[in-house]
């Protein structure tokens, strides 16, 4: 259909200046900024909690382990600051997205395609197939682990697209693995092997594309979910558009130059026992400016088995969730969201 080809191309083809009704939300789950009593209502001034991640491998290690835990209990978010990442590398990725989403549909059209299980898929709205009310977000994913295998079958164009790409999925991995190791660690949890498995473990990384809106307010870039995995770092350009659920308000993530945003995802709740929460969050669009990001979801290898760890289970802490087979949990991602959700608490 006219819809299929993504939301730029609906918003090139001609001066768009209301929502067509497919993008249009029911009144209730529309995001409103409006009066107190709304349980939608957006709380402007929370900030996330900051992880310095320089500190976190210096002396002050235990005192930021803390706050690590802090922010995985309370938020299910932190935001990642000074890590070992070059500034260039992250902008680049940031660059390249954005070319990447203004080649000509028919170059990007190459890469449509349904199929969930493709190592690169252009696509548009939340779930394609399924979404009765559409999402205004045009997306690329990429699988990226092991690297070799699947950079070939990337977008060749724009031309810098595997080099830059894969450099980043590369750096982004190895962050993974020093964060995850200190998530660790702040569980409680040192000489676990599951580290090892985690250099073999599963990598996807979804570039997202948000055009300006003329009604904001009547639609979502993202609706609300969680993330799968055990940790998702996303890169977001200077537009603000994140929010997450925190004592049932939405609050936005600030963009800060050059951080990663960091979030639990329902394995690492999972394999937490419940300890680290797998939170909430939705993009909202804007009026003004068209916005990128970048999601890197990190877990175990497709093949395993995610459970609460044995060491976070005693008599005063009992096994919350069932042991979960990766494949059938990500059939339940991919159908609905709320399901999802079902499917965690019927696995308790
Ligand atoms: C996501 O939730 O995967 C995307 C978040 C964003 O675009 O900020
Ligand atoms: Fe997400």
């Amino acid at each position: 259909s006219q819809y299929q080809k993504g939301v730029k191309q609906l918003c090139e083809k001609g001066h768009l200046n209301a929502v067509p009704k497919k993008y249009i939300l029911p009144v209730s789950e529309r995001p409103t900024k409006s009066s107190v009593e709304d349980p939608n209502v957006v709380k402007q001034n929370l900030q996330l909690p900051i992880i310095d991640f320089a500190e976190l491998l210096g002396p002050n290690r235990p005192q930021v382990l803390q706050s690590l835990a802090n922010a995985c209990q309370q938020y299910g978010f932190f935001q990642l600051v000074n890590h070992c990442m070059l500034e260039d590398v992250v902008r680049s990725m940031i660059d390249v997205s954005g070319r990447f989403f203004d080649l000509p549909l028919e170059e990007r059209a190459k890469y449509m395609t349904t199929d969930m299980r493709a190592p690169v898929r252009c696509g548009t709205s939340f779930s394609q197939t399924k979404d009765t009310v559409l999402c205004w977000r045009d997306f690329l994913k990429l699988l990226c682990h092991p690297l070799p295998d699947f950079l070939p079958h990337w977008p060749a164009s724009p031309v810098d697209f595997r080099k830059v790409v894969g450099t980043y999925a590369e750096e982004t991995k190895h962050l993974f693995l020093v964060v995850m190791d200190a998530i660790l660690e702040s569980l409680g949890i040192m000489e676990d092997n599951i580290l090892k498995d985690f250099e073999n473990g599963s990598q996807m990384m979804v570039a997202n594309f948000y055009p300006a809106c003329p009604q904001p307010d009547l639609t979502l870039g993202i609706p609300p979910h969680s993330d799968y995995g055990f940790l998702t770092l996303l890169l977001q350009d200077e537009v603000e558009g994140l929010q997450i659920q925190h004592q049932d308000k939405w609050i936005t993530v600030q963009p800060i130059p050059n951080a990663f945003v960091v979030n639990v995802g329902d394995h690492l709740e999972i394999y937490s026992n419940g300890k680290y929460k797998s939170v909430l969050h939705r993009v909202v669009v804007n009026e003004a400016k068209s916005r990128v990001s970048v999601a890197s979801l990190h877990s175990l290898p497709f093949n395993c088995t995610v459970r609460p760890s044995p060491k976070l289970v005693d008599e005063a802490n009992p096994k919350r969730y069932m042991d979960t087979d990766f494949r059938t949990f990500l059939a339940y991602v991919s159908s609905r969201e709320p399901k999802k959700k079902d499917f965690l608490e019927s696995r308790k």
